[in-house]
């Protein structure tokens, strides 16, 4: 069984460590990488990290998950809030789905508190900061593991 895990990571996640610091913290994409590359060691597990700022490409690397890998860590940024393509991406995935927000959503304005990943999503994290990421690939790893 494949013990490869997909980070996605949808707009404006590129500029992490740059971006509204305040919010997002100052680390970014590449420390969550590394950070995550290590967890998923731990376990004999391998993650592919990718960001993307449009919905399509999105939707293509979930479907490549189909194939390739046993879980997916999604933080799909923005398109959280309107993806109905993204859901229905998600949908056609078969492997555990968690959805990470480094920012608490439900503390922020109510547009914000919608989720159409929430809907597939097998567990959820927010407010975590960038941590978020590790402690969802620890959890899918460990589920993985569990499962030989
Ligand atoms: C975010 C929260 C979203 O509402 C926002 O659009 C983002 C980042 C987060 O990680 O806290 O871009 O997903």
């Amino acid at each position: 069984m494949s013990k490869t895990i997909y980070i996605l990571n949808g707009p404006n996640l590129n500029l992490l460590g740059q971006r509204q610091p305040e919010l997002y913290g100052h680390d970014t994409l590449q420390d969550v990488e590394r950070t995550c590359t290590a967890v998923a060691a731990e376990f004999g597990c391998e993650i592919v990290q990718r960001q993307s700022n449009h919905e399509g490409q999105l939707v293509d690397w979930i479907h490549e998950a189909r194939q390739n890998a046993a879980g997916i860590v999604l933080n799909a940024a923005a398109y959280t809030h309107t993806s109905i393509a993204i859901l229905d991406a998600l949908n056609t995935y078969d492997g555990l789905v968690i959805e990470v927000h480094v920012s608490q959503i439900h503390k922020r304005e109510s547009f914000r508190h919608t989720s159409y990943v929430g809907l597939r999503a097998d567990a959820v994290l927010m407010g975590f900061g960038v941590n978020g990421y590790a402690l969802a690939t620890r959890h899918v790893c460990e589920m993985l593991t569990a499962k030989g």
